[in-house]
């Protein structure tokens, strides 16, 4: 077993790796300026207060609000990142730009490509406007080279995970500070670089978000649903204290109808999926064995809480033969 198998190598440690990064990313970049897309995830957000501790001013991070995200979301980007941690921030509004682009799309890999094609001309956009950029930042992880096909041994397993990915004609250089890190060294990082232990353990989210967890074409009514549904779901995991225990949990929209009934009549509504799974690395994971009684709040809160649902289902299918996410 190599000393990278284990996650966490035995006297690692996260203060001298970034004494020594800073170091090495400041000889690199003098007073070059620097961009860095920003997703709301784990490791472009160690990324950037890495190299924010190493340049300060020179970066501007940038993040894009696609429409896709989940209840909140830009909130909590601009009060973590720019209140609280004082980055250089530019946030787009560019939901009405995708919205209009995925009308009328229902093919889950469709949905992908129009996610990323446009999510690199917006980034393209704005790093125009700033001009005279010289490097751009990525948060790639030593396990995403592995997995993209690049690294000694690597397996081709999840190139269309890119979404966010790189623009390829911006001339830009790349940094990539933790590419030599596993999660738990980058988590181990960015608690010493003072990010929130509440960013640090977030549930991973993929790069076309609520796209890929909406059966079917995309409505700001199914979305505005799913966000109210899904945050209950998040919301009652972390209540029951099991929220670290798992990989990912979320609420899916199937574009289903069934009947229901209430006090005053029948009703015709949409079905809610909920997933939530336990994993190691995301190739293969089982379904998590939620208590029962808080499957029923969830349940309960979901059919109570969000009009239009009368119907909530779990999903017990372990990967394989499903997959995580339900597009
Ligand atoms: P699946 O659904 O393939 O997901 O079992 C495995 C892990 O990858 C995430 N995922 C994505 N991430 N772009 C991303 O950035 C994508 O298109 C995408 N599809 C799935 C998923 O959330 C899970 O963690």
């Amino acid at each position: 077993m190599s000393e990278r198998d284990v996650g966490h190598r035995p006297g690692w440690d996260p203060a001298a790796y970034i004494e020594k990064e800073v170091a090495a990313i400041r000889a690199r970049v003098g007073k070059g300026k620097l961009i860095c897309g920003l997703s709301g995830g784990v490791d472009s957000a160690v990324a950037a207060a890495l190299v924010q501790r190493a340049v300060g001013e020179q970066l501007t991070s940038i993040f894009v609000d696609n429409g896709l995200l989940r209840k909140g979301e830009a909130a909590y980007v601009r009060e973590t990142f720019g209140a609280r941690l004082g980055m250089n921030l530019v946030c787009v509004d560019a939901q009405d730009r995708f919205l209009t682009r995925l009308a009328g799309i229902t093919h889950p890999e469709e949905k992908r490509k129009i996610i990323g094609e446009e999510f690199i001309r917006v980034f393209e956009e704005e790093a125009g406007k700033l001009g005279g950029l010289d490097y751009l930042v990525q948060g790639t992880i030593f396990p995403d080279i592995m997995e993209s096909g690049a690294g000694p041994g690597a397996r081709l397993v999840k190139s269309h995970h890119n979404v966010g990915g790189l623009p390829e004609n911006m001339k830009l250089k790349l940094l990539e500070p933790l590419r030599e890190l596993y999660k738990e060294e980058v988590r181990q990082v960015g608690a010493k670089l003072g990010l929130p232990d509440e960013l640090l353990w977030r549930h991973p989210f993929p790069g076309p978000g609520l796209a890929v967890r909406i059966i079917g074409e995309i409505t700001k009514e199914g979305l505005s649903l799913l966000r109210e549904a899904d945050a209950i779901v998040v919301e009652e995991i972390k209540r029951a204290g099991l929220y670290r225990e798992i990989w990912q949990a979320f609420a899916v929209l199937p574009g289903l109808h069934s009947v229901g009934v209430t006090e005053e009549g029948r009703t015709y509504t949409h079905t809610v999926g909920i997933r939530a799974v336990v994993s190691k690395d995301a190739l293969s994971a089982d379904w998590a064995r939620l208590p029962q009684d808080l499957l029923a709040t969830i349940s309960s809160r979901i059919t109570r809480e969000v009009p239009g649902v009368n119907r909530v289902v779990y999903d017990i299918t372990p990967k394989p033969p499903a997959t995580i996410e339900w597009e």
